[in-house]
């Protein structure tokens, strides 16, 4: 059993509801999840030693969503090579800077020595009008690398 916290960056919800689905197939598997929807540095704090799972959309030109903001901002300057996470990105590729929010998060955590556990999943609005077709086998999958 690993224990996960699921961080979400949304504007419409439907980063929520990939991570609610996220949350259900985690728990079926065993697994312990909690879902933070405005998650501040204090809730990335509380699940050291945990996973983290980043779920989350894009905003304006490539920017991230205000609901995580606080979070993004939060990380900044630290040394976290003990993070191990994993991160799925909502996007729009008719925009140009496609899944560019979740890809400045990725960035952040792998420029701070965090460990990336499976590759990043992004998910094209424009292609899936119902993101969790995509993730929910994605999650399977990355469930199935936790290590206990
Ligand atoms: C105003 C606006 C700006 C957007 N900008 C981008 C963008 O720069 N890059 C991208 O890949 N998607 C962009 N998108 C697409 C959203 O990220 C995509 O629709 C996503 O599924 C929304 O998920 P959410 O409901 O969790 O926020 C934008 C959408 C809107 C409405």
């Amino acid at each position: 059993m690993a224990e996960v916290g699921i961080f979400v960056g949304t504007m419409y919800g439907n980063s929520l509801l990939v991570a609610e689905e996220a949350q259900a197939i985690l728990s079926a598997r065993g697994h312990e999840a909690k879902v933070y929807e405005d998650p501040q540095i204090q809730d990335w704090d509380a699940n050291e030693g945990k996973y983290a799972l980043i779920v989350t959309s894009t905003t304006g030109q490539g920017e991230l969503p205000d609901s995580i903001v606080p979070l993004y901002d939060g990380l900044q300057d630290r040394y976290q090579p003990e993070r191990q996470y994993g991160i799925i990105a909502l996007g729009d590729s008719t925009y140009n800077d496609y899944c560019g929010g979740g890809r400045k998060f990725d960035a952040l955590l792998q420029e701070q020595g965090a460990r990336r556990v499976g590759e990043m999943l992004m998910i094209d609005a424009s292609e899936n009008p119902e993101p969790e077709s995509m993730s929910n086998p994605w999650i399977e999958h990355w469930a199935s690398l936790l290590e206990s």
